[in-house]
């Protein structure tokens, strides 16, 4: 495994990242133990939660998947090896306090976490997304705390605008804070602009890392559809409907099909590996549901696309003439 740094700090990581969100939502507890430990085991060191996981599943709360996690490492005993990345930021409780990033809701969070993932620290700590009724000030001010006791090693920011990014890095330069060290936005072959638009250029500039999320577009970028098919019955497939139903897209979704057929690859491998072409992703986070669904996508690292095929791949996802209609 060719480990990579987690942007411009002292860390490394594997060039992809286990997302743990459909654990205690998609996935049982013991399937959540083997996926975990076939990652651990063929060499993935990050893995990627968050506080409210998987609240919006049926018989489940927030901080469930933490709670499996917390399970796994302390009963494998595996924290050493690992580079643990949560978030903050979302409704954890009917009460009003209990969510967002105020001062008050970071020194919470940090514990909550903790107590769940049965650890006395967090590698990286990410804010979900913005706050609006919070000064990013204060937010910035608890964050650096958590450093300065030890509790967290890095903070990254998901879901972020690249103006507040910016202007988060000249509050943390003007107190003497740390900075958000990383970024953790939605990216794949079929939803680029975001991050490519303006995000790269803060990204490239300020050295960031970047641990991308739905890099198989939650599934779409799987054979299980198709332009005629039917539509999978996965409780995904409504946000696949009205996100990717669209001819461009599907155009995209039969190219990479055509790419892994010659290459006799999966369409998931291709999906990932066209991600880890890009020379500012640090390492996309795969969801998988069977340790079957973490190996195939751990295949992308075998695979590696010609000139030819990341030249065809992005030209079919092109966004910038769309973008310049528009304008
Ligand atoms: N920061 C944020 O706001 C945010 C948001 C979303 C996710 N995340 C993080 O990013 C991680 C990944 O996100 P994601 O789940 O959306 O990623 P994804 O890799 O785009 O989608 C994962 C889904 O794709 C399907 N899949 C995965 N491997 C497959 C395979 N080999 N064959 C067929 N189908 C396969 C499964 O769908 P089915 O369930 O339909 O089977 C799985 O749930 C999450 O676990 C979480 O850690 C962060």
């Amino acid at each position: 495994m060719e480990y990579r740094r987690l942007g411009s700090t002292g860390v490394k990581i594997a060039p992809i990242v286990l997302g743990t969100m459909q654990m205690g939502w998609r996935v049982e507890e013991e399937e959540s133990f083997k996926i975990m430990d076939k990652a651990l085991e063929l060499g993935i060191n990050c893995f990627d939660t968050a506080d409210v996981y998987s609240y919006w599943a049926d018989n489940s709360y927030p901080g469930k998947t933490e709670e499996i996690i917390g399970r796994w490492l302390k009963d494998r005993d595996t924290r050493d090896d690992l580079v643990l990345a949560t978030k903050l930021r979302g409704t954890m409780s009917d009460d009003i306090n209990n969510r967002g990033l105020s001062r008050r809701h970071v020194h919470q969070a940090i514990k909550a976490s903790l107590r769940r993932l049965q650890t006395d620290w967090i590698d990286l700590y990410q804010i979900h997304s913005f706050d609006n009724d919070v000064p990013i000030e204060e937010t910035l001010h608890a964050l650096n705390i958590l450093v300065d006791d030890g509790l967290v090693n890095y903070i990254g920011a998901s879901n972020i605008h690249p103006w507040m990014l910016v202007e988060s890095f000249w509050v943390s330069q003007k107190n003497g804070y740390v900075r958000f060290e990383t970024v953790q936005p939605p990216y794949s072959i079929v939803r680029r602009m975001l991050v490519e638009h303006q995000m790269e250029h803060v990204i490239k500039k300020y050295g960031l890392g970047v641990i991308p999320y739905s890099p198989l577009a939650g599934g779409f970028l799987t054979d299980r559809y198709s332009r005629d098919g039917p539509i999978p019955d996965t409780p995904r497939s409504e946000g696949a409907q009205k996100r990717y139903f669209t001819e461009k897209r599907w155009a995209i979704h039969e190219t990479v099909k055509e790419i892994a057929d010659v290459k006799e690859a999966k369409m998931t491998q291709v999906a990932i590996a066209w991600i880890l072409a890009k020379d500012f992703i640090t390492a996309p986070i795969v969801g998988a549901n069977s340790v079957e669904q973490l190996e195939d996508n751990l295949g992308a690292l075998e695979i590696s696309l010609d000139e030819d095929e990341i030249k065809r791949l992005d030209e079919v996802s092109d966004w910038v003439a769309d973008y310049e209609a528009l304008r």
